[in-house]
């Protein structure tokens, strides 16, 4: 299967295969692009993930560890370490950007989320969402019309996964709703590890990407 075949939330609607959340889930911001984002299960460094650019959740050092971080590193081969060795690290929040080298993907970008501190939630969430906003930064710097995002922080780094969805999906919506930013993006795609994830992330997208009738209707409520 390849990324173009990836259904988006809007696609998902119309067939049918997601329904719309209730009128009282709705998110407390909603965004009109259930056309742009899209959802897909399996490993972000496989070529079934076609875009023009992947999301690296990695640590400050920027050399490589486990979990996405280490897939990644592995299928982009060692030119993409030595890269990295360059950079100097990314600070917790921030966004750095490299080749893809033999990766099918042209460019990575490597955001640090944070580690997540149950004590310090609302620290936790402002870090994660300027991961989002830093690496959608980038991708416009560099170009990039697609761009598929791992689930930053929610494994070694223990962010609860719902309230990350929530975060991550808002913050993305917030981004492609900026005008000379925002439009310069196609295609997000919010690539889960599992199928009981991706589940969960659908479930979090119908909230803050309704169709577009529940738009028109939540305008005329107002
Ligand atoms: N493709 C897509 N998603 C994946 C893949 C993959 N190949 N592998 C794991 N995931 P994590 P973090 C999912 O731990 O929490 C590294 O050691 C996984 O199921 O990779 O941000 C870094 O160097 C989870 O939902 O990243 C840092 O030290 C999500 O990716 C630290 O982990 C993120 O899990 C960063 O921790």
């Amino acid at each position: 299967m390849r990324a173009t075949a990836i259904q988006t939330l809007a696609a998902a609607y119309r067939e049918g295969v997601v329904a719309p959340c209730a009128a009282n889930e709705l998110a407390d911001h909603i965004w009109p692009f259930a056309d742009k984002v899209a959802f897909h299960q399996g490993d972000i460094t496989k070529r079934t993930v076609e875009v023009d650019a992947i999301v690296n959740a990695a640590n400050n050092s920027l050399l490589g560890g486990g979990g996405v971080d280490g897939a990644i590193h592995r299928a982009a081969g060692p030119k993409l370490l030595e890269e990295c060795r360059g950079l100097n690290g990314c600070e917790t929040g921030q966004a750095k950007t490299t080749k893809g080298y033999d990766l099918p993907a042209k460019h990575v970008i490597h955001t640090v989320g944070p580690v997540y501190s149950a004590s310090k939630s609302d620290e936790s969430a402002r870090l994660l969402r300027s991961a989002y906003r830093t690496s959608l930064d980038q991708a416009v710097r560099h170009g990039v019309k697609s761009i598929a995002f791992p689930s930053i922080s929610t494994g070694v780094y223990g962010y609860p996964f719902e309230s990350a969805c929530i975060e991550a999906l808002s913050e993305v919506g917030h981004f492609l709703d900026q005008k000379g930013q925002g439009d310069k993006i196609d295609k997000v795609i919010f690539c889960c590890f599992s199928q009981p994830d991706l589940t969960r992330y659908r479930q979090a997208a119908t909230r803050v990407f309704p169709p577009e009738d529940m738009h028109s209707q939540f305008a005329e409520d107002e």
